[in-house]
């Protein structure tokens, strides 16, 4: 019987303390644990252009090649112009984007060399595509190259996929190392650019952070759900693999596009992120974040991006239960989303923190450590 066979697995999750339950998060609470790194999601020039976009009706009706664009193609020349690339293509989540890119480019006969901390939806789109994929070491170049040379030469393409600003660790990506190998063993780089977008490279992303042009052989991929604090997910690339992606990328083809209110408040943000102030200020909340976790031992190095694994290994459920009780907002993360023993919170702060917020979250762990 289903029934009886999925308690006996819930159990089991429940024993193994990896048990995962929603829970509602107060508006007045103190948040760290939210992506929306320039609160964008409230700001009210966004939610006036969300309402504008309400004349165009609630939903969008269906997918694009069925239903037809409403505004959908303002957004996409706005990105392409943002990331200087030559078209772009927006997804319904940055989930769907990477699912429906990886596995319509990566083809039998190719292969994927993909970084050891991925996001889920790259391992899932590696899963999905036709192409073999081999794992190298988290930001390990040599690891990288290693592979290439012991197993590359017999595929048609080969791939580099990584994340640029890594989700559980707030690392960067090594793109100019990673773009001289792809360039250097004829391959393609794709950036999973989810939290680099409005945040480095004066918010263009981490390519712009590491002074690097687009060009034929990078794609880029983002979400609109974090710091443009909305919700979808787009590419960006040459025309060929944006028409290409149109033909054949099933995420994209078989499913509705994002509501037309979604999108409009998409293109303020990406105007708002433009204008800069707003990824300046959160490099100075940064800074003071860093001042503030080194004065408390909770870091050792500064940090370039708003995201702190904080690893408390077994302690960290009941620090994450603590802060709850306590009004801040911080869930622990666990196996299978990190390795097991680097069980950690993941802070992420964003432009509304201040140096209070940052103090009473420290005040609340202090009697952890
Ligand atoms: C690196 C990375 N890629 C992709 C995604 C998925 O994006 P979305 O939440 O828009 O589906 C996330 C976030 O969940 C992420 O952290």
């Amino acid at each position: 019987m289903l029934k009886s066979q999925l308690q006996k697995e819930i159990e089991n999750i429940k024993n193994n303390n990896l048990y995962r339950f929603l829970r509602k998060k107060d508006n007045n609470i103190l948040d760290f644990s939210s992506n929306d790194y320039l609160c964008l999601s409230k700001h009210p020039e966004v939610i006036d252009a969300v309402k504008d976009g309400l004349k165009y009706g609630f939903g969008s009706t269906g997918s694009r090649l069925t239903s037809g664009d409403i505004n959908h193609q303002i957004l996409e020349e706005k990105i392409a112009q943002f990331k200087g690339t030559e078209e772009a293509l927006i997804y319904s989540t940055g989930y769907a984007t990477n699912v429906g890119v990886i596995s319509a480019l990566c083809k039998k006969g190719d292969l994927i060399l993909s970084d050891k901390l991925n996001h889920a939806s790259i391992i899932d789109g590696c899963r999905l595509s036709k192409a073999d994929v081999l794992i190298y070491n988290h930001c390990d170049m040599d690891n990288l190259i290693h592979l290439i040379e012991e197993n590359g030469s017999s595929y048609n393409n080969l791939f580099i996929i990584t994340d640029g600003v890594f989700s559980m660790d707030g690392d960067i990506a090594p793109l100019d190392k990673l773009k001289k190998i792809a360039d250097e063993y004829n391959g393609i780089l794709i950036i999973d650019d989810a939290h680099g977008t409005g945040v480095l490279g004066n918010g263009k992303g981490t390519l712009k952070h590491f002074n690097l042009k687009p060009s034929d052989n990078i794609i880029q991929i983002g979400t609109l759900s974090k710091a443009v604090g909305g919700l979808g997910g787009f590419v960006c690339s040459i025309e060929e693999v944006i028409e290409y992606l149109i033909n054949t990328s099933r995420s994209f083809i078989y499913s509705t596009s994002l509501p037309p209110s979604v999108v409009s408040g998409c293109i303020k943000s990406f105007e708002l992120i433009e204008e800069g102030a707003l990824t300046k200020k959160l490099q100075k909340n940064i800074e003071l974040a860093n001042k503030i976790f080194k004065e408390q031992d909770l870091i050792e190095e500064d940090n370039l991006t708003p995201i702190y694994p904080f690893i408390f290994k077994e302690k960290t459920m009941d620090i994450a239960e603590h802060l709850m009780k306590n009004n801040i907002f911080c869930v622990g993360i666990r196996y299978p989303t990190v390795p097991r023993g680097m069980e950690r919170l993941r802070v992420s702060i964003n432009v509304g923190h201040s140096e209070g917020d940052f103090r009473a979250l420290c005040e609340c762990i202090k009697k952890f450590k």
